[in-house]
């Protein structure tokens, strides 16, 4: 059986990845709104991931006997300048994300509740990969500058995601 304190920080964990989703989802209608369709996309694609997320900690609470309480969710920020600036922030949300994994860990061992510790390498793993993509994309991005072709190409292959 979880901890009513371990239970709340899971489903904070629930409020936060669809947080997560919700931005992603509002960076993905910012972006089709400027005609960037390919980052849109990508977007779009990440968003959905985020709530495959929320619903692995709904699954996990209720597999443990837990209670699933859900909260509102904030309202996500609608507009950015440019879409490199919205790929910088998504890394920095990551890095968010990561911190509020490792502290569930933490919390996990503290509690010796080793299901949820084990539960919640998944999450580890996932965040190593998931900021390693936006790194990726971010230095594309450097390299990349303003040059509207570049653009057009770095666009035209984040759209690829949403076809795989
Ligand atoms: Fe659910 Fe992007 O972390």
């Amino acid at each position: 059986m979880i901890s009513e304190k371990m239970q709340k920080a899971l489903n904070d964990q629930i409020n936060a990845e669809m947080f997560s989703s919700y931005l992603y989802l509002s960076m993905a209608a910012y972006l089709e709104s400027q005609n960037w369709n390919g980052m849109s996309a990508w977007m779009k694609a990440q968003s959905v991931e985020e709530y495959q997320h929320a619903m692995k900690f709904y699954g996990f609470i209720n597999e443990v006997g837990g209670t699933v309480v859900l909260e509102a969710i904030e309202k996500p920020k609608s507009t950015w300048n440019k879409p490199q600036e919205i790929f910088a922030e998504a890394y920095k949300h990551e890095q968010y994300v990561t911190k509020r994994i490792h502290d569930l860990v933490a919390l996990a061992i503290e509690e010796k509740d080793y299901a949820t510790n084990l539960f919640l390498n998944w999450f580890v793993t996932e965040q190593v990969e998931e900021e390693a993509t936006v790194v990726l994309i971010n230095h594309k991005f450097n390299l990349i500058g303003d040059n509207n072709t570049s653009l057009f190409l770095l666009d035209r292959e984040l759209g690829m995601r949403a076809e795989k």
